[in-house]
């Protein structure tokens, strides 16, 4: 293999740079040349492409967002995009591309090896969304990050008596929402996974911590569950708590990426280089109980992954 090429594509996630920075500096030191492919599939359909140096990745692994910039092209999931994709692939002789993105990302991974061109997948995405991976690259620092919103938050409600409603990202899933709904220790956890009974789940739950002398709360929400400002209408006319609503938005997908990101990120983007060293395609990097290991791709997209209910059922008995 003489000649590789690494993109970001999907939602960019923190930690990106750590895996570019990571499978640049792998495959140069293998004797590879690498391409960075400018936004995403986009890129490959329209050449943009630049030469990669060990320097061109220098002072960005403690950098959020990703330098190669990303994009999701409707313009890749045509015969047309792709016959462009490909013929820059023929172009410029690569035989490799590392894709760092999440699921839609990795479908386009899928359609290019098909094409003739052996794609890795890296899975990078605040969502946890993978089902073969315990652990996406940019979860833990989104998670970091909520927990530092929600703290501020907290003081307000707590100066206030009132009840914070938190929407956060995770499109389909609730991960982020139970992970940082645990750090902060949020009376009510409501994720698309899962459904909620409102009296007894928040109502009941905020009188009976009233009763006990709190008085102010957290709810936290999956974007996925969805309406976060008519339920905390909802909440205020049935507790009379004052309610408001915090939807934290793109900021959750900003920031340096935590040490677990950048060194995640940087154990998957030498791993991946090794695939395709290796002659594997049509793969995806995933961790599984602090191991390193990889999955095809159809097999990883139609995997499901179990919402930890047991995560789920402590937050709520300990957050009283
Ligand atoms: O997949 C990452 C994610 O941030 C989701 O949590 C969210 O639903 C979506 O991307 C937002 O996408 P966009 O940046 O295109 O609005």
């Amino acid at each position: 293999m003489k000649k590789i090429a690494v993109l970001t594509s999907g939602g960019d996630a923190p930690g990106m740079n750590a895996a570019v920075r990571a499978v640049v500096r792998t495959a140069l030191n293998q004797g590879i040349e690498v391409f960075g492919v400018i936004r995403g599939y986009n890129g490959l359909i329209k050449d943009e492409l630049i030469p990669m140096s060990l320097r061109s990745v220098s002072d960005i692994i403690h950098r959020g967002g990703t330098v190669l910039y990303t994009a999701r092209s409707p313009e890749f999931c045509t015969e047309e995009g792709m016959r462009k994709a490909v013929e820059t692939c023929h172009r410029h002789g690569i035989e490799g591309v590392v894709v760092c993105g999440g699921d839609g990302s990795f479908r386009g991974a899928q359609d290019l090896t098909n094409h003739g061109i052996p794609c890795i997948g890296i899975p990078c995405t605040i969502d946890n969304d993978i089902a073969c991976c315990e652990s996406t690259i940019g979860y833990d620092t989104a998670a970091n990050t909520v927990v530092e919103m929600v703290d501020k938050l907290r003081d307000t409600s707590q100066s206030h008596d009132r009840c914070s409603v938190v929407e956060v990202m995770g499109r389909h899933a609730g991960w982020l929402a139970l992970t940082a709904g645990m750090a902060v220790g949020a009376t009510a956890i409501l994720v698309p996974e899962r459904s909620c009974d409102f009296q007894r789940e928040i109502v009941d739950r905020m009188r009976n911590t009233s009763n006990t002398g709190k008085h102010h709360f957290i709810i936290m929400v999956a974007e996925g569950v969805g309406h976060v400002s008519e339920l905390a209408e909802r909440i205020e006319e049935a507790t009379g708590v004052e309610t408001r609503a915090t939807v934290l938005g793109h900021v959750q997908r900003g920031g340096s990426p935590s040490a677990r990101d950048r060194v995640l990120a940087s154990q998957m983007g030498n791993y991946a280089v090794h695939m395709l060293m290796e002659g594997k395609s049509n793969r995806v990097v995933a961790i599984q109980a602090n191991k390193l290991v990889d999955y095809d791709i159809n097999e990883a997209l139609a995997m499901k992954k179990p919402f930890n209910l047991k995560k789920f059922e402590v937050a709520k008995e300990i957050s009283i």
